[in-house]
């Protein structure tokens, strides 16, 4: 897909790698369609220095499902076409479930599977009407390899790996394709939260990650050669495969790094 001019909806913009990827792409010349919580945090200057061809600011609360339906009646009587919608907003849950906080993993699920589910669902049939478009949907490597600490943010982000792989094959010969976005470490707010959520039961050295635009950089080029999964590589690749076809010794090793 060449970006130049294309429609593009992104959730979470506002900071972490939703910011990223709407630089980027401000960079590639779209018009950026910024999907936040709070519209004040937007600088819309900002990204039409970068060379966006326009900036839209929409407000969303992807925990609120009533939020989700009136930015979709506002976006339809608006008549905007969407080429590309990023779904990239998410929100953290962690620790041992029985200290989890249980409106805490109502509003992740909400915001990271159900309100993903809703907004595609939502922009899908103007998509297959035009016959072109893509869904990216931003999963995490804790979709696929399971660890303690991590049990509801995995199970929503599990969802997110099945619904991608569902509409996938459903979508196929449409014009209309997916990008499933396998992330790991990234360094952002989230990333940097882990340690104090469960620094102390999971030692956390295994971990690491790279800047948010190393990564904008790479899911940019990912839309742009219309591939369907990117993997985050490295050594978050050998985990993955791993995890995949040795799930034992994956756990074996994360067993020795986790103390209740
Ligand atoms: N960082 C990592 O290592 C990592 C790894 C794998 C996958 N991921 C996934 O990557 C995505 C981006 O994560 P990040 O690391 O950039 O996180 P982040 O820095 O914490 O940013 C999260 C973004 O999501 C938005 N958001 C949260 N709740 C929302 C809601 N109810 N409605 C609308 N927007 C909401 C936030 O907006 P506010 O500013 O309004 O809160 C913010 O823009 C998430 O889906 C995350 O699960 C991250």
């Amino acid at each position: 897909m060449n970006l130049a001019n294309k429609r593009v909806f992104i959730t979470g913009c506002n900071r972490g790698m939703g910011l990223a990827f709407a630089e980027r792409l401000a960079v590639k010349g779209c018009n950026l369609n910024l999907l936040v919580r709070d519209p004040a945090t937007i600088d819309i200057d900002h990204f039409l220095g970068l060379g966006a061809r326009s900036a839209i600011v929409w407000q969303l609360d992807l925990s609120d499902r009533r939020s989700i339906d009136s930015f979709l009646e506002e976006w339809r009587s608006a008549d905007t076409a969407v080429d590309v919608l990023i779904n990239n907003a998410g929100f953290f849950t962690a620790g041992l479930i029985e200290e989890q906080d249980m409106d805490d993993i109502y509003r992740m699920l909400q915001v990271n599977l159900a309100g993903l589910i809703h907004l595609t669902h939502g922009v899908l049939p103007a998509m297959l009407e035009r016959g072109s478009g893509k869904v990216v949907n931003n999963a995490s490597i804790s979709g696929r390899n399971f660890f303690p600490c991590s049990s509801t943010y995995a199970a929503g982000k599990a969802g997110v790996v099945a619904f991608t792989e569902s509409i996938k094959q459903e979508l196929r010969g449409t014009g209309v394709s997916t990008l499933l976005l396998m992330t790991a470490g990234v360094k952002t707010d989230m990333y940097d939260s882990m340690e104090g959520l469960f620094g102390d039961k999971l030692k956390l050295d295994m971990v690491s990650s790279v800047s948010p635009e190393h990564w904008a950089n790479k899911v940019v080029s990912a839309i742009e050669d219309d591939r369907l999964t990117l993997m985050p590589g490295g050594f978050e690749s050998f985990i993955l495969a791993l995890g995949r076809y040795m799930p034992g010794v994956l756990q074996w090793a994360v067993r020795r790094q986790f103390n209740r």
